[in-house]
């Protein structure tokens, strides 16, 4: 299908990027080759969002539950991390695209922390966002913003009374981010684990089939077509 012919996609999707470990087992190898394999299909996919005028992707790339892996596995996604935001920041001028991160990423190295303020600063006029999910829970995410809500109370910058969703919205990791229409997770897992839980209240999920370093166009397409099948009521008739 052309481009123009393709039904408009939603502003945001977001990505739970599972099955690289599966993937890497059924070629008999070892699981950091699948995650190099999903990194590529990141890229791949970013790039479609784009073309297809998609405003926001964020992914999924590394939990706050992540941590219990090998530390030989953990180290190979974030070196992963690194060459493509090292990638992203030579590039930033051709691509344009704003990178913001979600998370807890003071538990990360310092030079992958410092990689990530670049990455941010430097592209904050840019319109397209990307959201990388890294350390990120959203359990944590909502137990953070109650702490800096408290913290504010207990400053005397506000008063329990005018805490309403759109306040608390804006303490969230995705402050100023609209919730993402479309969230989908590949590898034939049907859970949510622990990603968006306040953004996803009226999200779409869709749940696939195909590994993640094997998720292509045709796969987004496919998702964005059965988004446009679904009959959103936000709770209403
Ligand atoms: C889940 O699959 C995937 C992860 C925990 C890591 C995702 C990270 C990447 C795709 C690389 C990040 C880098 C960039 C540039 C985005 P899994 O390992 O749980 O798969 P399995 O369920 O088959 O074991």
């Amino acid at each position: 299908m052309a481009l123009s012919e393709k039904p408009k996609p939603p502003r945001h999707i977001a990505i739970i990027m599972d099955g690289n470990g599966r993937w890497a087992k059924q070629r008999g190898l070892p699981r950091t080759a699948g995650h190099a394999a999903g990194a590529e299909a990141f890229r791949r996919i970013a790039n479609y969002c784009r073309t297809l005028g998609v405003e926001y992707l964020t992914v999924y790339a590394f939990s706050t539950e992540n941590w219990k892996r090998s530390a030989d596995e953990v180290a190979g996604i974030m070196k992963l991390l690194r060459r493509y935001l090292e990638e992203a920041l030579r590039d930033m001028e051709k691509n344009r695209v704003r990178f913001c991160f979600f998370g807890d990423l003071s538990k990360l190295s310092p030079d992958l922390q410092a990689l990530c303020d670049r990455a941010q600063k430097q592209s904050e006029d840019y319109d397209v966002q990307v959201n990388f999910c890294l350390n990120y829970g959203g359990r944590d995410e909502i137990v953070q913003a109650a702490r800096r809500f408290a913290r504010d109370v207990a400053d005397g910058n506000r008063q329990p009374e005018e805490l309403t969703e759109e306040l608390l919205s804006t303490y969230l990791y995705s402050a100023d981010v609209p919730d993402p229409e479309l969230i989908i997770r590949p590898s034939g897992e049907k859970r949510t684990s622990n990603f968006l839980l306040w953004q996803s209240a009226y999200s779409e999920y869709v749940f696939m089939n195909v590994l993640w370093p094997d998720f292509s166009s045709a796969d987004l397409d496919a998702a964005i077509e059965e988004y446009h099948r679904r009959n959103r009521r936000f709770g209403g008739v």
